[in-house]
């Protein structure tokens, strides 16, 4: 499919009004997404678990406009509060969006939204929010278009919601989600995310993410800063080809449930998304000294217990430790007793494996 796939048809009547709400989870990758060319186009495939508990829950009204109003228009509340500062991304968002969904001008809109986690938890809301107002915005294009499978409604929402946050087009869908060209994924592409489409061992269809909130406050380096950082990166692209050939491992390893690969595979993905961090110009440590011990008594508590326990980072301090639902009740005793008190206030944030979006 190419972009002008996406390019709706001519709408016979708009609907004066109406109001559509859905709630998109947050998602964790295991191959990471890190490096952008230009139009959200990933420099490599990238694979994530689709979240549950951690999600985001956006409903927008919409009513016609009169002629007069020609630009975007929109009110924009969080948690229930007029929210000013989110407004120019969302306006970007539009901006980009727009040839996709030209009915937009055509409406007034509130967008209310809101997230499952505590505000200020340093865990990004930019996946599933872009993803919830995406599908919102599906909503009211399904409204236009009534003919439109759900296949298109889906593939289009991952489509939008890439344009506003690249690795929000993998919270639309559950469980396994893939974005990124690669030879081995039949139709893969870098347009949408799609479902994995190949066997996976059932020890992954459980899966836990414990997120351990090592630090709460505003990231360090926003993800645009991030993926630029990658352009002249002197090793970006041994990491391009690296993240080609670890999904192609990875295929391996999903397939058998072999837990030692993926623990191996998962960790370097994450130390590596940190290594081009550390090696760019600027550069930048993302990890605290939490993240260190939080790593290192992972380690050891493997060592020591055979417990397959690993972890994953993303552009920040914060700690995802990824178990099986087998070893659910040692693993949560081991982050109780040792981890929790490396987080800042002790908090940290229960979430598994999810089946994608839900409308409400
Ligand atoms: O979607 P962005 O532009 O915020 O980038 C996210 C990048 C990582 O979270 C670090 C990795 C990933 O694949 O999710």
């Amino acid at each position: 499919m190419t972009e002008k796939d996406f390019l709706p048809k001519a709408y016979d009547a708009m609907p004066e009004e109406g109001k559509a709400t859905w709630k998109a989870p947050s998602n964790i990758a295991l191959i990471k997404y890190w490096g952008k060319h230009k139009g959200q186009i990933p420099a490599n495939p990238s694979i994530s678990f689709t979240l549950d508990a951690c999600a985001t829950t956006t409903s927008v009204h919409y009513e016609k406009k009169g002629p007069k109003k020609t630009d975007f228009s929109f009110d924009l509340f969080f948690e229930g509060k007029p929210k000013e500062d989110f407004k120019p991304k969302i306006q970007t968002f539009f901006e980009r969006i727009e040839p996709y969904v030209p009915f937009l001008k055509g409406y007034d809109l509130v967008i209310e939204t809101s997230n499952s986690f505590p505000h200020s938890s340093g865990i990004a809301s930019s996946a599933s929010g872009m993803a919830a107002l995406s599908l919102c915005l599906m909503e009211i294009e399904k409204q236009l278009d009534p003919e439109m499978t759900r296949e298109h409604f889906l593939r289009k929402a991952s489509f939008l919601a890439r344009l506003g946050s690249g690795s929000a087009c993998r919270s639309i869908e559950g469980d396994l989600i893939t974005w990124g060209e690669h030879s081995g994924i039949p139709e893969s592409s870098n347009l949408y995310g799609m479902k994995y489409p190949f066997e996976v061992h059932p020890i992954f269809k459980n899966y836990h993410d414990t997120i351990l909130l090592v630090h709460k406050g505003q990231k360090q380096v926003s993800s645009t800063v991030g993926h630029n950082l990658m352009n002249g990166h002197p090793f970006a692209n041994e990491r391009f080809k690296q993240a080609h050939g670890n999904m192609e491992r990875l295929k391996g390893i999903l397939a058998d449930g072999n837990l030692e690969a993926f623990m191996a595979l998962v960790e370097s993905e994450a130390l590596t998304l940190h290594a081009m961090m550390m090696t760019s110009t600027p550069y930048f440590i993302l990890m605290r000294p939490g993240t260190l011990e939080i790593i290192n008594k992972i380690w050891e508590f493997r060592k020591e217990t055979k417990t397959p326990i690993c972890f994953t980072l993303d552009a920040g301090a914060n700690v995802h430790v990824l178990y099986p639902e087998s070893v659910k009740e040692k693993a949560i005793q081991f982050i109780q007793d040792e981890l929790v008190g490396h987080c800042e206030n002790g908090h940290y944030l229960c979430d598994r494996i999810g089946k994608g979006a839900i409308k409400l």
